[in-house]
């Protein structure tokens, strides 16, 4: 495998095991909001929806790049489920910043994955945009119905560094040698309203 198809091949691996989670932490939330928050549970059960459509359009695109689902699948989905059940327990505002959190992480990570695929794998790159346009939905929904509260950004910050400490274990680095082979992105850092198209 050249360099290239190997970072090809951990973008797959990455995302599959981040959509398995992302399933695990909304199913868990559906389950605890159908005895606490059934409002919720319209956008909940559409959002697991897509995930279900991502993971299964990842698993898809794996055989023929090389790839294969991440060792730590058991990882994701007990960390994912404990996310899901400690955010619910938590209340609806908790629900909607682990959303927006997570959203927000994987959006940078496909933003950054779309770039590299440009003029490398225009199918994969075509997809992950589809999917990145229904993950910018999610992560739209959350911030809209976030309540200003003293704890917001503690467990938004927790909740993206565990986010990202998991991507690096269960893919034994992998996200790391597949960002250090992406170009450099000038506007990365700056908020996405602000982002040229
Ligand atoms: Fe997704
Ligand atoms: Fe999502």
């Amino acid at each position: 495998m050249t360099p290239e198809q190997k970072t090809i091949s951990r973008i797959l691996k990455v995302n599959h095991a981040g959509e398995y989670g992302a399933i695990r932490i909304y199913r868990a939330q559906i389950f605890v909001s159908r005895h606490l928050h059934k409002d919720l549970l319209a956008f909940l059960e559409e959002t697991v929806s897509h995930e279900v459509d991502h993971c299964r359009m990842f698993r898809e695109a794996m055989a023929a790049r090389h790839s294969r689902p991440c060792y730590a699948m058991w990882l994701w989905g007990l960390g994912g489920y404990a996310l899901g059940l400690m955010t619910a327990i938590m209340g609806k505002n908790a629900i909607m910043v682990c959303t927006a959190a997570v959203e927000r992480t994987v959006h940078r990570h496909l933003e950054e994955q779309i770039d590299f695929l440009a003029g490398r794998d225009e199918a994969l790159k075509v997809a992950i945009a589809d999917i990145q346009a229904q993950e910018l939905g999610h992560l739209l929904h959350a911030e809209a119905h976030i309540r200003p509260g003293p704890l917001n950004r503690g467990l938004s910050s927790a909740i993206c560094v565990s986010t990202e400490v998991v991507i690096w274990l269960s893919t034994q680095g992998a996200v790391s040698r597949m960002q250090r082979a992406l170009s450099p992105l000038p506007q990365q850092s700056m908020p996405l309203g602000e982002r040229q198209p």
